[in-house]
C-alpha cells in the first residue's frame, strides 16, 4: 500500500472535521441534488453488528479469474489507455503504456477479455496481424471513427504476458464464420511448424504459440452480437464449435448468455442446447450494469444508496442464473462467467471527448465494485471468471489515461485491496445486518448496511466488509467460529474519504488511497469501529 497513515488518525481527523458540520447543514447537503455529498454523523449506532466468521464452511477456492478485467477497442481504452505506440515519448514496452503495465500486474494473475464488446462481433482477426504499417484500416464499431489496427492478437498476448494475466478471445459470430474462429485458435495454439497458421505466426513474431484457453463463442447475440434469438444463437454456438481445434490446449468455451437476469434467455437457449447434440459449453456469460440516471459525480444520499443496492442486484443474477443452469446441466459442468459488469453512467465527466464512454469513477463506484467481487467470493463455487468493464478509459475503470497523464481510480484501490482473496478458499459470513433505508422513484427501500466475504489462505483469514452508510460510522463485534478460530494478530486496510464523491485525478492521484495500520486485538472475539461509506479489509493471522 502507498500511504500508512494509521487508520485511527484518519478516524479523529474526520471526526473534527465532521465536528464542523452541524447536523441541519449537513442533512440540507445530503437531501439536496447535484450538491457534493458530506455526512451528517460522526458516532457509531448503540448496538454493534454481528459479524461471524464460520471457519469451518468452506465455500470453494475463489479464482483469480473473478478479478478479470475486460478491454475493448472502443473509445480510449485500447488506443490511448493500453496502446501508446513504440515511437511514442510516453514511457511504453513495445508500444503499451508502461504505467498501464505496472499497475495491472500488482492485481495478480486475472484474465483479461479483449476486443470486445460489440466490437468483438465485427472484428476479423486477420486484420490485426502482420506488419502494422501494412495492416487495413477500417471504420471502428462505434463511431464513425477509423480503427487502424495496430493493436491486434500479437500486441494484446504482449501486453498480457507484461502484466502476467491469461488472455480471454472473444470471437465474431455475429459477422464472422466457425471457419474464422477455428483459423484464429489454431493461429494461436498450433504448436510451432504444425500447420501453415502456426508458420504464419512465426514470421510475425511469435513461434512459440499463444495457449489461449477462453474463448467467447460471440458477444451479447440477443442484442449487437446478431440480434438472434436464443434459439437462432444456439444452432450457431453448435456450428462455431463443432471443429474447433484444441492443440493440446483445453478449451474453455464460453456461450453468451442474458442482459442482467433475463432468465427467458437462458431457459430458452439450453431447452434447445439439450434437446439433442449438447454443444461444449463451460461458461455462460450473463452480463449486468447497474446503471444510473443521474451523474457519476453530482448525486443525493438517496442516490448513494440507490445505486449500491441496483450493484447488490448481482446476487439475485448469480443465484437465479445459476438455478437455471441446473435445470438443463445436471453435472454442473457450466459454470458462470459475468464478463461484463460494473456502473454505467450517463456521460458528462469524460476527460477527452474521443473516449467514448469515459466516466470517473468515485467512492461509490469503489464500493460498488467491493460489494460486487464480495459476492463473486461468496458464489465462488458457482463463477469461473468476471470481468469488469472496462480497464482503462470507460465505464467502471480502474485507470484514465489521456497522452502522458495517468491515474488509478477509487476502483483500482478496491482491486488491490481484495487481491488476498485471489486463490484462497472462501468460508461463510454470517452478518446480523441492519439494513439502511432510503428512497428511489419515491418509494421507500432498503438496503444492506454491511455486507462482505471472508476467505483463508493457510493460517491467514482475509475479511473485506463494504460499510454502505452514508453518514454514520458502525461498531462491528467479529466472531471467529471453527477449528483454530483465534486471532493471534490482526491488521487492517480502509478505503474512505468524507466526501462521498471523491475521486482521485491527474492533478491529484492520491485523493482516495487506502490507509493500513495494525488492530491492537487478539483472540476470538474482535470489536472495530467501520467509518462511514468504506470499503474495509481485515488481514487475521489465525
Ligand atoms: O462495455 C460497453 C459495451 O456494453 C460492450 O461493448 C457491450 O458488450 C455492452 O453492451
Amino acid at each position: 500500500m502507498q500511504n500508512t497513515k494509521p487508520v485511527d488518525k484518519i478516524l479523529l481527523s474526520r471526526r473534527a472535521a465532521l465536528r464542523r458540520l452541524t447536523a441541519a447543514a449537513a442533512a440540507a447537503l445530503g437531501a439536496m441534488a447535484r450538491v457534493k455529498p458530506a455526512r451528517g454523523a460522526s458516532r457509531p449506532s448503540a448496538a454493534a453488528i454481528a459479524v461471524r466468521v464460520l471457519l469451518d464452511e468452506r465455500r470453494g477456492s475463489i479464482r483469480p479469474a473473478l478479478y478479470g478485467h475486460f478491454t475493448e477497442h472502443i473509445g480510449g481504452v485500447i488506443y490511448d489507455g493500453i496502446w501508446v505506440g513504440p515511437q511514442s515519448k510516453i514511457p511504453n514496452l513495445d508500444g503499451i503504456r508502461l504505467a498501464l503495465v505496472e499497475h495491472v500486474r500488482r492485481l495478480g494473475p486475472v484474465a483479461v477479455r479483449w476486443p470486445g464488446g460489440c466490437f468483438a462481433d465485427r472484428y476479423h482477426w486477420r486484420d490485426g496481424i502482420g506488419p502494422r504499417e501494412r495492416r487495413p484500416r477500417r471504420f471502428g464499431r462505434w463511431r464513425d471513427d477509423t480503427e487502424p489496427n495496430h493493436f491486434g492478437t500479437h500486441e494484446f498476448v504482449r501486453f498480457c504476458r507484461l502484466c502476467g494475466v491469461e488472455p480471454y478471445f472473444a470471437a465474431n459470430v455475429g459477422t464472422g464464420s466457425p471457419e474464422e474462429f477455428q483459423q484464429w485458435v489454431e493461429y494461436a495454439n498450433a504448436p510451432p511448424g504444425s500447420t501453415s497458421l502456426a508458420e504464419e505466426r512465426a514470421s510475425n513474431g511469435d513461434r512459440e504459440p499463444f495457449k489461449v484457453r477462453a474463448w467467447g463463442v460471440g458477444n451479447e447475440s440477443w442484442g449487437c452480437g446478431g440480434k438472434f434469438t436464443p434459439e437462432d444463437y444456439c444452432a450457431e454456438y453448435r456450428r462455431f464449435t463443432e471443429w474447433v481445434p484444441g492443440y493440446g490446449v483445453p478449451l474453455y468455451l464460453i456461450a453468451a448468455g442474458p442482459s442482467g437476469n433475463d432468465l427467458g434467455w437462458t431457459r430458452r437457449f439450453f431447452a434447445r442446447w439439450a434437446d439433442g447434440a449438447r454443444a461444449p459449453i463451460h461458461g455462460w456469460a450473463p452480463h449486468y450494469y447497474c446503471g444510473t440516471t443521474g451523474h457519476a459525480l453530482e448525486f443525493s444520499t438517496d442516490q448513494w444508496y440507490e445505486m449500491l443496492h441496483k450493484a447488490n442486484h448481482m446476487e439475485k443474477l448469480i443465484a437465479d442464473q445459476w438455478a437455471a443452469l441446473g435445470e438443463f446441466d445436471r453435472e454442473r459442468r457450466i459454470k458462470l462467467v459475468i464478463d461484463e459488469w460494473g456502473a454505467w453512467h450517463p456521460a458528462g465527466t469524460e476527460i477527452n471527448k474521443a473516449h467514448l464512454f469515459e466516466q470517473m469513477g468515485c467512492l461509490r463506484d469503489a464500493l460498488a465494485a467491493a460489494l460486487t467481487l464480495d459476492t463473486f467470493n461468496r458464489h465462488a463455487e458457482k463463477i469461473d471468471m468476471a470481468n469488469v468493464a472496462q480497464l482503462v478509459n470507460n465505464l467502471h475503470s480502474l485507470f484514465l489515461a489521456d497522452g502522458e497523464k495517468f491515474v488509478p481510480t477509487p476502483t483500482f484501490h478496491v482491486f488491490e485491496m481484495y487481491r488476498p482473496h485471489q486463490g484462497a478458499e472462501a468460508v461463510r459470513l454470517e452478518i446480523d445486518d441492519p439494513g439502511v433505508a432510503f428512497k428511489a422513484g419515491g418509494r421507500e427501500e432498503k438496503i444492506f448496511r454491511l455486507a462482505g466475504s471472508a476467505s483463508v489462505s493457510q493460517k491467514k483469514l482475509t475479511l473485506t466488509l463494504v460499510h454502505a452508510h452514508a453518514s454514520e460510522p458502525a461498531e462491528v463485534s467479529l466472531q471467529l467460529r471453527g477449528a483454530g478460530a483465534a486471532a493471534a494478530a490482526a491488521a487492517r486496510t480502509v478505503l474512505a474519504h468524507p466526501s462521498l464523491n471523491a475521486h482521485n485525478t491527474f492533478e491529484n492521484p492520491q485523493e482516495v488511497v487506502p490507509r493500513t495500520g495494525p488492530l491492537d486485538q487478539r483472540g476470538a472475539e474482535l470489536r472495530i469501529v467501520l467509518p462511514a461509506a468504506s470499503v474495509n479489509r481485515l488481514d487475521i493471522s489465525l
